[in-house]
């Protein structure tokens, strides 16, 4: 996975024909197994075919194949999820197939039974994976047109200099420019880019702006995974530009703004 995959990925919900080839499906078996996460919390992915489960989304067509995910609920759950689906995403993506986060608009009982959802165990969310079809739906295309897919919030409106009141320019984020811009480039829930980040000198901290009214209980706090794919996008951008650094929990001295909570920390060095 890399930037080029970052920045290649985009929601895919209109499918061709063409069936992924059982090498291919064998290659994603693999994959999914290492589903590694900063937090270290177990992330279970796992393979589903839509006629043998009877799965659907509203939102897709053509699609033959599945891959969603699953966790036991605790603190962090939904930031690891997040970071570990992105990547399979991304490795997706890698590999020519199209994918689309999908939380809301599916089947969710077909895919819980699919997925054989225990007590305190929780699915955010599950992607199609095939072949893009030459063109999107009518559908497809209204709805990227109402959610703005194709923008994102200006840089220097998601992140910031030392406090939330300075804003950081591209101009000026030195060797964050890369890694940074592959956050503002993240998918999310609708489009909403709840991601905001402080940069104080080789420390990112990463918080979470929460868009009022948002929140759904069954999947606990949805945005949180948002913040995970941002964290996913910097982690690769840093590795490939040669930044070494981690993830870590913090209790970083910043004055928040209203609805907006600290997640993690990026520091460089071991
Ligand atoms: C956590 C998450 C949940 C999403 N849920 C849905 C969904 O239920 N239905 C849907 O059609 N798209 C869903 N999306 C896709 C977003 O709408 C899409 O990523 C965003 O509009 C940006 O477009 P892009 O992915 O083409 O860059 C979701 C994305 C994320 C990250």
């Amino acid at each position: 996975m890399n930037i080029e995959n970052i920045k290649a990925r985009k929601s895919v919900r209109t499918y061709n024909e063409e069936n992924i080839s059982p090498e291919i499906l064998e290659k994603i078996g693999e994959f999914i197994k290492k589903a590694d996460n900063p937090f270290n919390i177990p992330i279970e992915l796992r393979l589903l075919d839509a006629n043998e489960h009877r799965l659907s989304s509203p939102v897709i067509i053509g699609a033959k194949k599945y891959v969603a995910g699953k966790y036991k609920k605790q603190i962090n759950g939904e930031v690891a999820f997040g970071y570990s689906f992105e990547k399979f995403v991304l490795y997706a993506t890698e590999i020519g197939l199209g994918t689309v986060w999908i939380a809301g608009t599916m089947d969710r009982k077909a895919f819980e039974s699919a997925m054989d959802i225990k007590e305190g165990e929780i699915m955010p969310a599950v992607t199609p994976i095939g072949y893009k079809a030459d063109k999107r739906s009518i559908r497809e295309n209204i709805m990227r047109k109402a959610i703005k897919a194709d923008s994102r919030i200006n840089f220097d409106k998601l992140f910031f200099k030392n406090d939330f009141n300075t804003a950081l320019n591209e101009n000026e984020a030195g060797k964050w420019l890369i890694p940074l811009q592959m956050v503002r480039w993240a998918p999310s829930g609708v489009n909403r880019q709840p991601w905001r980040v402080v940069v104080e000198g080789d420390k990112i901290y990463f918080y979470e702006k929460r868009t009022k009214g948002y929140e759904r209980d069954n999947v606990g706090d949805a945005q949180k995974i948002d913040l995970g794919i941002a964290l996913c996008h910097f982690d690769i951008a840093t590795r490939e530009i040669g930044l070494k650094g981690h993830f870590y929990q913090d209790n970083p001295n910043i004055a928040t703004p209203e609805n907006t909570e600290y997640i993690a920390t990026f520091g460089l060095g071991k």
